[in-house]
């Protein structure tokens, strides 16, 4: 990453967006300095600062697929003020963007293996491009498993994208609703409850999960009594930051700066943490 891109934002301008869900929407960015966007790089589970010129800058996982440079997709779901404020912005708009930041996916370590993405809410966002990762080497990796919950059937995003996976080679696609109706024909209750229905021996797979927080310890009592090594189990963390160079200290969970370390770890560097209040 050089320096500009780390420390002072850049502009961007927004050359597409969709409405995934009444409160979720997709920018499609592109560097406004040509050479910079051809010469920016990431990899997946990496994130990116995105500021709104006059309110605030906040991190937002890079959705898009890393082997294409046309565009920088960011998936935001309105919260608060920042998001407010991009979710005003339309096509042509200009914001402000440094990054990438962060240890994304254990790429390198997974090679080979049986991967289970298991994602809760928006937590699908920063393993959307580790599916488009894996899917463009398909051969290098083994057997996927991507399990995706939702609290309501309309929180669902990108229904498409879950069925063109599921269409792809040794590749299961498992979605849960807490609440459903009768067009759902999924399955009720929590994500975590798929887990048995993995097509392939947990023993030796890696897993990356992503979600609210009691998702993701629910998650991992699940998958270590399913007979998961703990060492194969791979969290993103969220955490409220300001510089993202692991300076202010906003992101800490204990010794480690979500920002920096992470916000990708292994499930024993953060063990002792996670889930105790005021970390
Ligand atoms: C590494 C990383 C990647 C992220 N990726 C995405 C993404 O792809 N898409 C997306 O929509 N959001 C993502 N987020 C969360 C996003 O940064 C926050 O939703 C955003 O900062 C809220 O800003 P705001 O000003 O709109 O809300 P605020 O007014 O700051 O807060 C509104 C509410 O959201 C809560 N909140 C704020 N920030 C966080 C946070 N980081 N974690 C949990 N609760 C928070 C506040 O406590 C408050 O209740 C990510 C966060 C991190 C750390
Ligand atoms: S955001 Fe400042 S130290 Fe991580």
């Amino acid at each position: 990453m050089s320096a500009a891109l780390s420390r002072v934002p850049v502009a961007a301008e927004i050359i597409r967006r969709t409405q995934e869900s009444p409160s979720v929407f997709t920018l499609g960015l592109r560097l406004c300095d040509p050479a910079q966007h051809s010469a920016y790089r990431f990899m997946p589970g990496q994130f990116n600062m995105l500021y709104l010129y006059g309110v605030g800058e906040i991190p937002i996982s890079i959705v898009s697929d890393p082997d294409r440079d046309d565009e920088l997709e960011h998936t935001i779901r309105v919260v608060g003020r920042v998001t407010r404020g991009f979710d005003a912005l339309k096509v042509g708009d200009r914001i402000g963007i440094r990054g990438p930041f962060g240890r994304g996916w254990p790429l390198e370590q997974v090679r080979g293996k049986d991967l289970l993405l298991l994602t809760g809410g928006l937590g699908c966002a920063p393993l959307v491009s580790v599916i488009n990762y894996v899917t463009q080497r398909r051969a290098e990796f083994g057997r996927i498993a991507i399990l995706q919950g939702v609290k309501h059937m309309d929180d669902l995003i990108w229904r498409d994208r879950y069925d063109q996976w599921a269409a792809l080679p040794d590749t299961q696609v498992l979605l849960a609703a807490d609440v459903a109706g009768a067009s759902w024909s999924w399955h009720v209750g929590l994500v975590t409850e798929l887990i048995d229905q993995v097509a392939f021996d947990l023993n030796n797979a890696h897993v990356m999960v992503c979600g609210p927080e009691p998702m993701m310890l629910a998650s991992i009592r699940k998958l270590c009594d399913s007979g998961v090594d703990e060492k194969h189990i791979w969290l993103s963390m969220e955490r409220n930051m300001q510089c993202a160079l692991g300076q202010c200290g906003h992101c800490q969970i204990g010794p480690h700066f979500v920002c920096k370390d992470g916000p990708v770890f292994c499930y024993p560097e953060i063990r002792e943490r996670l889930g105790v209040k005021g970390f």
